[in-house]
C-alpha cells in the first residue's frame, strides 16, 4: 500500500519549494514529475530531434532511464543531469514537448512506477486528475500571478540571472495559457482538491497547512 499526496498548480505557485520541506518533514518520498518532462526535453535536445519527429520521439522514449535519487540528484540514461535540466534550453523547449501525447503516456508509466510501493509527495500539474485521480490528499498550490512573477525574479536573481519583472510576469501568464489549455492533461484543479492560494502566505505557513491536512487523512 502506498499513500500518495498530490500537489499540482501553476509555474511559479511554490510546489518545489513546499514540497521538498514537506517530504522531510513527514518522510515521504519526494516526486517532481517537471524534472521528468525536462529530462525528455534534454534527452530530444541532444539527439538534435524535433517536436514533429514522433519516430525519433518514440525511440527515445523506449530506451529513456530517468532515476530519482533520495538527495534529489536526476540521472538521465546514467548520466547526473540535475543542473542540465534547469538550464535555459530545457527551459524553453520543455511546455510544447510536455504537450505530446506519447511523451505523456510514457512519463505516466514511469510517475506511477516510481510511487509503488512507496510514501510519495507528487508535485506536477496533473497529477490528482490524471496521475493519480485516487490519491490520498490533493493540493492545488496558487498564487496570482504578480507574487508568482516576484517569486520567480528573486530565484532568477539568487543563480545571478537578471531578467526585468515584466519580462518574467509576460513569460509566466503565456506559460499559465498554454499550460492550461492544451488539449493532453491540461493544469486544472481536481474537483476534489483543497485549494490553497499562497500569495499572502509564508512558506511556513503553507508547509503546516499542507502537514495538517495530510494528518487529518492519516487519522481517517
Ligand atoms: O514544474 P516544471 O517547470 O519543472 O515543469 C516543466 C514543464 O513540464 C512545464 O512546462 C509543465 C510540464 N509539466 C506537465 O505538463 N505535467 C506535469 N505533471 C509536470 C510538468
Amino acid at each position: 500500500m502506498s499513500f500518495v499526496v498530490a500537489i499540482d498548480g501553476p509555474a511559479g505557485a511554490g510546489k518545489g519549494t513546499i514540497t521538498k520541506e514537506v517530504a522531510e518533514k513527514l518522510n515521504l518520498v519526494n516526486v517532481d514529475t517537471g524534472a521528468t518532462f525536462r529530462c525528455v526535453a534534454l534527452n530530444m535536445i541532444k539527439e538534435n530531434v524535433g517536436l514533429d519527429e514522433e519516430e525519433k520521439i518514440e525511440k527515445i522514449l523506449e530506451k529513456i532511464n530517468i532515476e530519482m535519487k533520495s538527495n534529489g540528484e536526476i540521472f538521465l540514461n546514467g548520466e547526473n543531469v540535475t543542473k542540465k535540466i534547469r538550464e535555459n534550453d530545457v527551459n524553453n523547449f520543455v511546455s510544447p514537448v510536455s504537450t505530446i501525447q506519447i511523451v505523456r503516456n510514457k512519463l505516466l508509466e514511469i510517475q506511477r512506477k516510481i510511487a509503488e510501493g512507496k510514501d510519495v509527495i507528487m508535485e506536477g500539474r496533473d497529477i490528482g486528475t490524471t496521475v493519480f485521480p485516487n490519491a490520498d490528499v490533493k493540493i492545488y498550490l496558487d498564487a496570482t500571478p504578480e507574487e508568482r512573477a516576484k517569486r520567480r525574479m528573486l530565484q532568477n536573481k539568487e543563480k545571478g540571472i537578471e531578467t526585468s519583472y515584466e519580462e518574467v510576469l509576460e513569460n509566466i501568464k503565456d506559460r499559465d495559457k498554454r499550460d492550461s489549455t492544451r488539449k493532453v492533461s491540461p493544469l486544472k484543479k481536481a474537483e476534489d482538491a483543497i485549494y490553497i492560494d499562497s500569495s499572502d502566505m509564508t512558506i511556513d505557513e503553507v508547509v503546516n497547512k499542507v502537514i495538517t491536512l495530510i494528518k487529518e487523512k492519516y487519522k481517517k
